[in-house]
């Protein structure tokens, strides 16, 4: 597949490759590996990279055979140094698209400058609304009958890229945190194997009259 969201059905003899990044438990990550067993999904997970030593999804990741890497934030000069570690820990692996499946932190201009364009984040909310990392928790806070989960382009913004796809979720009068976003992660999943396979085998653009308006063939 081409890189930058150009890709045509033409452009892909060979499987997209995926980096995934992660810093928690990874169900989503394990969506993703278990729709690669398939050979007509069309992409491959060829590297998974974490800010967390600790994230339960590396194991996933190590479960599957493929190769992690840990880029912890802390372990660098400032925000900057991480940032190009990041973005050379990525390369390394020659991604296609890079999936952002639960990383609970901001990429840096470095990671964008190299790789924006073909990065996706999926969000446990309805973007634009409730951005950051408490949605399920915001959403609940606020009061909202309706969420749910978005995939969406990562730019330099808070969960604020164009939007490829949403589902949505009722929030029930007896929800809770934990229930609510367990419920969002049930949608979450399969939406996003859906999107990143429907990049993968057919590619994306942006409509010429619309950057925000991703279109999937
Ligand atoms: C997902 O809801 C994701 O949208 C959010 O964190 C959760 C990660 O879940 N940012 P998992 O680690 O994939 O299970």
């Amino acid at each position: 597949m081409a890189a930058g969201g150009t890709a045509t059905p033409e452009d892909a003899p060979d499987r997209t490759r995926l980096v995934v990044l992660v810093s928690g438990t990874g169900t989503n990550l394990g969506a993703l590996l278990e729709a690669a067993q398939d050979p007509a999904w069309g992409a491959d997970v060829v590297g998974v990279v974490s800010d967390q030593a600790a994230a339960g999804a590396l194991g996933r990741a190590r479960a599957a055979g493929v190769p992690t890497d840990v880029v912890p934030l802390d372990a660098h000069a400032d925000r900057s140094a991480w940032d190009q570690a990041l973005t050379q820990a990525v390369l390394a692996h020659e991604p296609d698209l890079v999936v952002l499946a639960g990383f609970m932190r901001l990429v840096g201009p470095a990671f964008l400058a190299r790789l924006g364009g073909r990065v996706v984040n999926t969000h446990p909310a309805l973007s634009p609304s409730f951005p950051g990392v408490r949605a399920p928790a915001d959403a609940l806070a606020y009061g909202v009958r309706v969420t749910g989960a978005t995939v969406l382009l990562v730019d330099e913004g808070v969960d604020t890229g164009a939007v490829v796809a949403q589902t949505a979720v009722p929030v029930l009068d007896d929800d809770d945190v934990a229930s609510l976003h367990e419920r969002i992660k049930a949608v979450e999943r399969p939406m996003l194997v859906d999107v990143v396979g429907r990049m993968a085998r057919h590619g994306w653009s942006t409509s010429p009259t619309n950057p925000r308006k991703v279109l999937l063939p």
